[in-house]
């Protein structure tokens, strides 16, 4: 229990908001320090332990987590607010004015669409998660939070709706859009009534989940791929997939097929080139391989192994490049590294059933040198290719759109009790 409901009120709030920052070690003074000026140990616990969250959802808010109001589960669910507001985006340039968040949780999409200037009225079934919900809308005069069943919610009015669907059962993770709560079929009926709908999925949804009609697209923050976005209507150009690469410096996206459900084409693997490249998670998951090969030049090491190869230097956000500084059959790797005084190695694979720790130990690493590998396979045989990681390239393109953000720099937090 995180107690977010102690916090409601105006002590508890008075108390959240005048904590200092957080401090693992400065804990159990702080709380003693509490009691002792009165307040009960509940709302105390309640307090430092929202203290302990916004301190760790700046991971997805950054400065906007010190001012609002987290649960646990709440938290861990939320969209970060890069991605929110790449979704906000979406629906702000199809034209909709007034948008339908059916699982709001905390807030974090309804956040971004309200700060893009989109009515929003965000609706979650938890009664504290509605109330969070209300404290970090509150800034909003163009949103507003309900408690209850969006599905049996009169949806009228509205031109635009969004869902992310509970994906954590009481037996906890599940794979399975028919146990999503709410239900991935029954949230897809509701573009039957409102055509522009978007639903966040798990990236893990197999192929055959996707309706001919969404284009879905999976979408990587710094390496992570967070999640899967299905759009439809006139938030999709046009059916299929995509990637969408998102990292500090910039964003990238590339289509991978126009048929969502279309299975992944295979590449003709080609001998190691001059350069090794990993894809991003996002362009393996949407099947964009061979789109990111054809723009690098570059084909598989091997069949089905996603590191591609060329002779060209071509750098993109959607994949990392290496230089390619030798390849060995992997037996010989120890002898090569103690040669070149490797003591630190970094370790790369895919295609190979071997634990990097393990193997790393195995290798009996002595001396100042620094080295990457890549384990793989090379057209089908087992090889350890030593390679130098490249700098990633500097996109043009901003990150995020910064006005969803300065939007939400509001100062009405701390006055809405
Ligand atoms: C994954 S979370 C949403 C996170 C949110 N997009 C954010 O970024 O903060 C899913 C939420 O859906 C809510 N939910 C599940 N079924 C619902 C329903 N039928 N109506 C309204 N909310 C529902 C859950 O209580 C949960 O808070």
């Amino acid at each position: 229990m995180d107690g977010a409901q102690f916090l409601l009120g105006p002590e508890g709030w008075a108390l959240v908001n005048a904590l200092p920052e957080y401090r693992p070690d400065d804990a159990a003074r702080l709380s003693a320090e509490l009691r002792k000026a009165g307040h009960s140990p509940e709302l105390v616990s309640a307090a430092l332990t929202q203290q302990r969250l916004r301190a760790k959802a700046r991971a997805k808010f950054g400065e906007h987590a010190r001012r609002m109001l987290f649960t646990e589960a709440g938290l861990q669910q939320a969209t970060r607010l890069a991605v929110a507001a790449h979704h906000a985006r979406r629906f702000r340039d199809a034209g909709c004015e007034r948008l339908v968040d059916l699982t709001s949780g905390i807030g974090a999409d309804a956040m971004a669409a309200a700060a893009l200037g989109l009515d929003v009225t965000a609706i979650d079934a938890d009664e504290l998660t509605a109330a969070c919900l209300a404290i970090n809308l509150a800034p909003f005069p163009n949103a507003r939070a309900e408690h209850g069943d969006s599905l049996a919610r009169d949806l009228t009015g509205f031109d635009g709706a969004f869902a992310d669907p509970a994906r954590r059962t009481a037996r906890g993770r599940t794979f399975n859009p028919a146990d999503y709560a709410p239900p991935l079929d029954r949230v897809l009926a509701i573009r039957e009534q409102i055509p522009a709908l978007g639903v966040k999925v798990a990236p893990g949804i197999g192929y055959e989940h996707l309706p001919a009609d969404a284009h879905a697209q999976w979408v990587s923050v710094d390496g992570d791929v967070v999640e899967a976005g299905l759009w439809f209507g006139p938030l999709a150009q046009s059916p299929g997939r995509s990637a969408l690469v998102i990292s500090g410096t910039g964003t990238t996206a590339i289509t991978a097929t126009s048929d969502p459900t279309a299975p992944v084409v295979p590449l003709e693997p080609a001998p190691l080139g001059a350069y090794l490249y990993e894809p991003d998670g996002a362009v393996i998951r949407s099947g964009a391989i061979a789109a990111v090969g054809e723009k690098l030049l570059a084909a598989p090491v091997s069949n089905g192994i996603a590191y591609l190869t060329g002779d060209d230097l071509v750098q993109t956000p959607l994949a990392t490049a290496f230089e390619v500084l030798d390849a060995m059959p992997v037996k010989q790797l120890a002898g090569y590294l103690r040669e070149r005084q490797v003591g630190a190695l970094e370790i790369l694979k895919r295609g190979m059933d071997v634990r990097p720790d393990e193997f790393r130990k195995k290798l009996k690493l002595r001396g100042p040198v620094s080295a990457t590998v890549i384990l793989t396979r090379l057209r089908g045989r087992h090889s350890a290719v030593v390679v130098r990681r490249l700098p990633a390239e500097i996109s043009p393109h901003p990150s995020t759109d910064r006005s969803v953000l300065a939007e939400l720099d509001r100062p009405c937090y701390s006055e809405i009790r």
